[in-house]
């Protein structure tokens, strides 16, 4: 009893001494993941593509790796195709040095999920990607940019932080190609000038037009093109492992 008094008054006392409400990772304030909106080094762009895997990853892929760089795919599991189907495309990006990340399973708006909902729809993704790569991604791009307390509070217990962008293409709001052009171009005039683009795996301009543009583009302005995980000076992955054995029975959308 004099001790829980005692804690009490030193308690009472110190949050006065600081002028400071109750700690943000007391127990019953659950932490929120960090959300990424940018880059950190200035020169640096980070090349983002969501909504695969998909047909294009591969064309993708050598465009960037040809200009020297690498760039992110948050993939989801079970959207425009099924993961498992795409297995190939995944090994692939990774065999290829772009940082995989999860854009969650079934692209649904997190914001509209309970707890469990969202949980299932990251644990999906992380488990399909420890059986066809072997890794648990540290980020994870939520569907839509969409995100509020509760989805970061589950995303910080899942160990992976937000990663959102400051600079969209279009590819997916029915932007032409001329118009995402000129964006990137404004874009690359303006370096060094951290950025973090998001694009969409699934745009066949993107893979075909925009890119073949902006790339050479913002490589003659001096940026580098670097993963996420580069661009903020993180690890990619929060495990990196041996792939699952493939069970064709088990490893279905
Ligand atoms: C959480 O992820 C980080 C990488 O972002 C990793 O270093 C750490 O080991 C992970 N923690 C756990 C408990 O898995």
């Amino acid at each position: 009893m004099l001790a829980s008094l005692v804690f009490i008054v030193v308690t009472a006392a110190c949050a006065a001494a600081t002028g400071m409400g109750p700690r943000a990772d007391a127990p019953d304030v659950p932490p929120l993941a960090t959300v990424y909106k940018s880059c950190k080094n200035k020169g640096d762009v980070a090349l983002t593509f969501d909504d695969g895997p998909y047909d294009y990853l591969e064309d993708i892929s050598k465009a960037l790796v040809a200009a020297g760089g690498h760039g992110t795919f948050f993939f989801n599991g079970n959207n425009f195709r099924c993961i498992y189907n795409m297995a190939d495309k995944v090994k692939y990006a990774h065999a290829h040095g772009h940082m995989i990340g999860s854009h969650t399973y079934a692209h649904k708006d997190l914001t509209t999920l309970t707890s469990d909902q969202i949980h299932n729809e990251m644990w999906l993704v992380e488990q399909a990607l420890q059986r066809i790569i072997g890794v648990t991604p540290a980020f994870m791009r939520p569907p839509y940019g969409l995100y509020n307390d509760l989805v970061r509070q589950v995303s910080d217990v899942r160990n992976q932080s937000l990663v959102i962008w400051d600079f969209d293409s279009g590819d997916s709001t029915g932007s032409s190609v001329a118009n995402s052009e000129a964006l990137y171009a404004a874009v690359a005039s303006k370096h060094p000038n951290n950025v973090l683009a998001v694009n969409h795996e699934t745009s066949e301009t993107t893979a075909y037009q925009v890119l073949p543009y902006a790339i050479p583009k913002l490589k003659a302005a001096g940026y580098k093109l670097v993963t996420v995980a580069e661009c903020l000076g993180l690890p990619a992955y929060q495990h990196v492992g041996t792939p699952g054995t493939p069970d064709p029975n088990t490893w279905k959308c």
